[in-house]
């Protein structure tokens, strides 16, 4: 397999295996509502130790990692920095990549940056689990290849491009881009993977009009309905395009043996068994005997396209994420982050309602955010762990989670206004442990 070759990639290689453990402490002042050992965290932190902090406890747990690393723009006018020349990352390599910092170029540093942290979220995620990073065009070719060999080439599985912006600066000098790439690996190829791409809750059920050998259903009674039409029998008649080929008798809407019906559909038989082993029910409205089928709740059942918009997602660009934000703080605070449609989006293709969920870097805490919604819509328990190392992680990335765990009074939306509930305990990095 081809991997890519970088400066500082020997002295880094085993990195991972020597960063020292660092205990997490809690900080009960800065915590909200903090129960047990169990709880959500927010640790305030260089993500390398508080990764390895997790370990003992997390190893092998957490099935769903987002992570929106910085980008390597060279852009160093934001309140983080962009690329790797913050003090933290500068002073980390000056430490441990024994190749003068100063000669390293700003892809090397940034891919020395990123490889002990990938081996060690690696080692984090249960063996059904999955990584989704966020990137753009800077470092994707080189994340691929990065990936390719700690996640092993078999266990890629998308390259999703999210819908970024529907607008794009005019003044784009070469490609207007309102897509941005979106990774994703799972941690082993040896476990089935299913990924869900939202719920579909019914529809007319699919006809198709090219000749295929699938001509006819027959639908278990239990599960046919029938409103709108008088109870009695029903003769084998043509219905438009359905036919009813065998004479059923319908008794308080429902009938009473099982309807045979011809026609050119795109559902097979076993499609139908699928579906009924998911409680869907058909049902006929009208006289034109068209059949609807309706899902019981929370059948996440199509599969997703690896296109996330708005109109094929409900999922929301970065101009909707900033407006959640002011929502939440009154102002601006936080440059390009991520909306919560997105993130609810990616943990519901995979995660049930008591998985974990890792963001180790954190930003402006939208993880958090779209976990507790997300068990506030369905009553789950899914858990979050998000890491921060700029001071922020008090005053935005936590202070976010907190108002929006108690309410954000001028909200337009009825449960983000009363707090949509939960519980997190702030954690800082101890002092290093021999
Ligand atoms: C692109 S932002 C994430 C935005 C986030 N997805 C959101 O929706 O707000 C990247 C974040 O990672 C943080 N970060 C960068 N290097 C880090 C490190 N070594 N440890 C912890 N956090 C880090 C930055 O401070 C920044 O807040």
């Amino acid at each position: 397999m081809p991997t890519l070759e970088f400066k500082g990639k020997q002295h880094i290689y085993a990195h991972h295996l020597t960063v020292p453990y660092r205990p997490l402490e809690s900080d009960k002042t800065r915590s909200c509502n903090p129960t047990d050992t169990d709880d959500n965290l927010i640790i305030h932190g260089d993500n390398l130790h508080a990764l390895k902090a997790l370990l003992p406890r997390y190893e092998n747990r957490i099935k769903c990692i987002y992570i929106d690393p910085p980008y390597n723009t060279g852009n160093e006018g934001w309140e983080y920095n962009d690329n790797v020349n913050s003090p933290l990352i500068r002073q980390w390599l000056t430490e441990n990549a024994p190749v003068d910092n100063e000669d390293l170029e700003r892809h090397d540093k940034w891919l020395c940056m990123m490889w002990p942290r990938l081996h060690l979220l690696k080692e984090l995620l249960a063996d059904d689990g999955v990584i989704f990073i966020s990137i753009d065009d800077n470092e994707v070719h080189h994340l691929r290849m990065l990936l390719d060999e700690i996640f092993r080439e078999p266990n890629f599985v998308a390259q999703f491009f999210w819908m970024r912006t529907a607008t794009p600066p005019s003044l784009s000098k070469t490609v207007r881009r309102k897509m941005e790439p979106l990774i994703c690996y799972r941690k082993s190829v040896g476990e089935k993977l299913s990924l869900f791409g939202g719920k579909t809750e019914g529809g007319d059920m699919p006809l198709l009009n090219a000749d295929n050998n699938i001509r006819q259903l027959e639908f278990p009674k239990e599960a046919f309905s029938i409103v709108n039409l008088e109870d009695g029998i029903y003769q084998p008649k043509n219905y438009g395009r359905i036919r009813l080929i065998r004479q059923v008798e319908v008794q308080n809407g429902r009938f009473l043996s099982n309807p045979i019906m011809e026609g050119r559909f795109k559902w097979t038989q076993e499609t139908v068994t699928r579906e009924i082993e998911l409680e869907t029910r058909f049902l006929i409205k009208s006289e034109r005997f068209s059949i609807r089928y309706e899902r019981k709740d929370n059948q996440r059942t199509k599969v997703p396209s690896n296109l996330i918009t708005k109109t094929e997602c409900q999922v929301g660009t970065n101009e909707d994420a900033n407006k959640e934000l002011e929502e939440i703080f009154g102002s601006d605070k936080f440059n390009y982050p991520k909306p919560t449609s997105l993130i609810k989006y990616l943990i519901n293709m995979i995660c049930n309602e008591s998985d974990i969920i890792l963001d180790s870097f954190a930003g402006s805490g939208t993880t958090a955010h779209a976990v507790l919604d997300l068990n506030r819509e369905d009553g789950g328990h899914r858990k979050f762990i998000l890491i921060e190392c700029e001071d922020y992680a008090d005053t935005i990335t936590a202070e976010r989670v907190r108002r929006v765990i108690n309410g954000v009074p001028d909200a337009r939306d009825d449960a983000l206004r009363e707090g949509l509930g939960g519980s997190f305990t702030y954690c800082t990095l101890g002092t290093l442990l021999k």
